[in-house]
């Protein structure tokens, strides 16, 4: 696929399978190259991704449905659990990590900088993550994106040993598609741009 025909083919996929679409040495390598190609504020390069396969991918999204029965009702509790369980159907799970240490090295260097460090490095973690979704897209998976954040990262951190300064910022589970995405609406183009000469 050309570029432009990658960013149009990505959409948000919830219903995938696990089969391997590449072989697993492609994945690496694709990610790899996603992960050193796309740019960081002052190339702090604070953005930090996780791959989750096999029981890994199933314990996170056990841990996810585990800590959801605390906050929804009864009435919710099946809707949530039937959607969770369609990620975990899915191949693997990329966690989306933003290592605090570097960002907030980051502010002391450069404290005339230090509020839009706060936005900035959000702002370079979309950018991994929308590479990364896009490149997935180009090697035939399904993706979404997810925020379980503030209510799993203790025990994610935990069962994954991940560092404590990485702050976990979201979640991609990924896979083969099963179910394409409905048509989306498109507002008009003259509405987000303008040429001004
Ligand atoms: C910053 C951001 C946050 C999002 N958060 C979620 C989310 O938490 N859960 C979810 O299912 N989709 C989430 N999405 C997906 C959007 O709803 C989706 O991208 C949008 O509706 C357009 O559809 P498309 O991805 O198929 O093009 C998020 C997208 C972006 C860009």
């Amino acid at each position: 696929m050309d570029f432009l025909q990658v960013l149009q083919t990505r959409r948000s996929i919830y219903a995938i399978g696990d089969q391997a679409m590449v072989p697993y040495e492609r994945l690496l390598e694709v990610l790899k190259v996603v992960i050193e190609a796309t740019p960081s504020a002052f190339n702090s390069q604070s953005q930090r991704v996780v791959l989750l396969l096999g029981d890994s991918h199933l314990r996170f999204w056990q841990i996810v449905i585990e800590a959801l029965r605390t906050t929804v009702s009864e009435k919710q509790r099946l809707r949530t659990e039937k959607k969770i369980a369609a990620f975990a159907a899915g191949y693997g799970t990329l966690l989306f990590f933003d290592d605090q240490e570097v960002t907030n090295n980051l502010k002391r260097q450069f404290p005339q900088y230090q509020d839009n460090v706060a936005i900035w490095y959000q702002q370079h973690a979309g950018m991994l993550q929308i590479n990364i979704w896009n490149a997935l897209s180009d090697l035939g998976y399904g993706a979404s994106l997810q925020h379980y954040n503030e209510l799993i990262e203790p025990l994610v951190k935990q069962t994954f040993k991940i560092p404590n300064t990485w702050q976990l910022i979201a979640q991609m589970p990924f896979g083969n598609i099963i179910e394409s995405a409905l048509k989306k609406d498109i507002m008009p183009f003259e509405k987000r741009f303008k040429i001004i000469e």
